[in-house]
């Protein structure tokens, strides 16, 4: 029991970067969207106005500092960077699917920001299996629990 809290924590203090990275555009972001309203070739938007180019740069930096405070800037900002990289791949892939902007794609919701974090990082380290599986455990719970509350505090328009 005491081992399985050890990890879980180990695991979440790892990756926090990652997390704030994903949550810091909830607050910071807003105004102009990266893909600047252009639309793809399929006629859909690249990525739509939910990924703006504040936001990207506020959970790059906000990721960064929190790496930065572990003493693992460089792991930090690969998280931070990886876990942007994924959301917008998630929202890239929601809008060739026809998934609107802020609509909800389960899974991928939950897991495209802490794969992109896991894979960037990789190039430096790559945590044990058990870190691995505790993350890809915890971060979807997490995630629709932090989304409900920041619905709840007015800071999101919708619970997902
Ligand atoms: N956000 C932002 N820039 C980003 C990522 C997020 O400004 N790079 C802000 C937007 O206001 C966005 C909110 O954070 O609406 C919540 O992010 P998310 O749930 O990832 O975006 P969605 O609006 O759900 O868009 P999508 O359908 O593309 O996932
Ligand atoms: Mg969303």
């Amino acid at each position: 029991m005491e081992n399985t809290i050890q990890l879980a924590l180990t695991s979440m203090i790892w990756v926090l970067p990652a997390y704030v990275a994903n949550a810091a555009p909830v607050i910071f972001g807003g105004g102009k969207p990266l893909d600047f309203e252009k639309k793809f070739i399929d006629g859909k938007r690249i990525l739509g106005n939910g990924k703006t180019l504040k936001g990207f740069i506020a959970g790059i930096i906000a990721g960064s500092f929190i790496g930065f405070v572990e003493g693992i800037l460089i792991i930090g900002f690969l998280l931070a960077l990886g876990a942007i990289l994924g959301d917008l791949a998630g929202s890239f892939i929601k809008r060739r699917i026809g998934v609107k902007r802020g609509q909800p794609f389960w899974f991928l919701d939950q897991f495209d920001f802490v794969i992109g974090a896991l894979l960037l990082a990789s190039l430096v380290e790559l945590p044990s299996l058990e870190i691995i599986i505790a993350i890809l455990l915890i971060t979807p719970a997490l995630h629709i629990l932090t989304n409900v509350m920041a619905y709840k505090l007015d800071m999101k328009k919708v619970p997902w």
